[in-house]
């Protein structure tokens, strides 16, 4: 595969998902101009609930270890048919779907509905923005037209803009605009046509390899969990996630596996660059204790002082590494068929 080899690339990603993962930051900056219609009343929300799947989900995911210690009221994400119970009248609720059709967060979104929560809906369309529509609930329209979980900040950055505009939380103004410079400055530096990107040399020794994300922190939970997701859904292969310090309370035992096996996997550590020391030390006595097995080890560390920086960035460089993996495996980036036809055959049969 030669990756400076622009019609060679062409052919093996037709949709251009290398495109529209470089495209993060100026989606960033657009998803956190996009009006609410009808806007939000001013409310004072005793809880936050993200409802949403998959690349549509993790923007609730996202906004969890975001607003982590700046909300004062617990914020929660939900992948569920179910809305939580503590959910009610005083719950201010996000159902997030990038299609407007996924058949789980409609459900917990009628569940919100029902029981008085005021709701806000993030979506392209379907049956979630008609439903928003027909109940009068203010409703964040984003752009059509790309993979869900290529649309991560349509799905995510409303969230912060409309808590922000709503008095629910500070702005976020000053962190959009670090981290959409931030990316834009990852997005070069890793593009394929500079001479070496370090994506492109870590998806390389990825191959007949199973990655391991591991996030620093808590905080980089969701990024570790993009990571995989992404290396699921555009490169076409298994992956796993975890995250310090909770994984040095089981799953650290379980690198006594066979030696064949740690021989497969390759551990990826996403470190944050504002992580505690405490965390540091641990991650450098796993590192030591366990990782040594591994068939290899990588560090990404995040950039940029703010949180969604922070965030953000190793996102960007696990987006990229996904989409470099998916073209030295020959699949392409874009079609996740398997996703498709699951729904397909779910919508065949009666829901009982
Ligand atoms: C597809 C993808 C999936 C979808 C999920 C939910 O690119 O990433 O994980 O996001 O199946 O569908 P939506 O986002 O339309 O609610």
């Amino acid at each position: 595969m030669n990756f400076s080899d622009a019609s060679q690339v062409r052919r093996r990603d037709p949709s251009g998902m290398l495109d529209l993962i470089r495209r993060l930051p100026d989606m960033c900056a657009e998803a956190w101009r996009l009006p609410v219609e009808p806007p939000l009343p001013a409310v004072r929300p005793t809880n936050i609930v993200a409802l949403g799947m998959g690349g549509s989900g993790i923007g609730g995911d996202l906004l969890r270890a975001v607003l982590y210690d700046d909300a004062s009221v617990p914020v929660v994400a939900v992948k569920d048919y179910r809305a939580p119970g503590f959910l009610g009248p005083t719950s201010l609720v996000f159902a997030c779907s990038y299609s407007g059709n996924t058949e789980e967060t409609l459900a917990a979104y009628d569940q919100a509905a029902g029981r008085g929560a005021t709701c806000v809906v993030v979506t392209s369309g379907g049956d979630l923005l008609r439903a928003a529509r027909d109940r009068g609930h203010p409703a964040v329209v984003v752009p059509q037209g790309v993979p869900p979980r290529a649309a991560l900040a349509y799905l995510f950055i409303p969230m912060l803009a409309v808590l922000g505009r709503a008095g629910v939380i500070r702005s976020f103004e000053t962190d959009v605009r670090e981290a959409v410079a931030i990316l834009k400055e990852i997005a070069r530096r890793l593009s394929p046509d500079t001479a070496s990107s370090p994506a492109r040399r870590l998806a390389e020794q990825l191959q007949g390899r199973i990655p391991v994300i591991y996030s620093s922190s808590p905080f980089l939970e969701p990024a570790a969990q993009r990571w995989k997701d992404q290396f699921n859904e555009n490169a076409k292969t298994f992956a796993v996630w975890n995250t310090f310090p909770e994984l040095n309370h089981n799953e650290t035992v379980g690198w006594g596996m066979d030696e064949t096996l740690a021989r497969t996997i390759h551990a990826i550590i996403l470190r944050d660059r504002a992580e505690p020391t405490r965390l540091a030390q641990r991650v450098s006595i796993t590192k030591d204790l366990a990782f040594q097995r591994a068939a290899g080890v990588d560090e990404i560390k995040s950039e940029g002082e703010g949180k969604l920086a922070r965030l953000l960035s190793p996102i960007m460089v696990g987006d990229m590494t996904s989409w470099y993996l998916a073209l030295l495996r020959g699949v392409d980036p874009t079609p996740v068929p398997v996703i498709e036809e699951l729904k397909k055959r779910l919508a065949e049969m009666e829901a009982v």
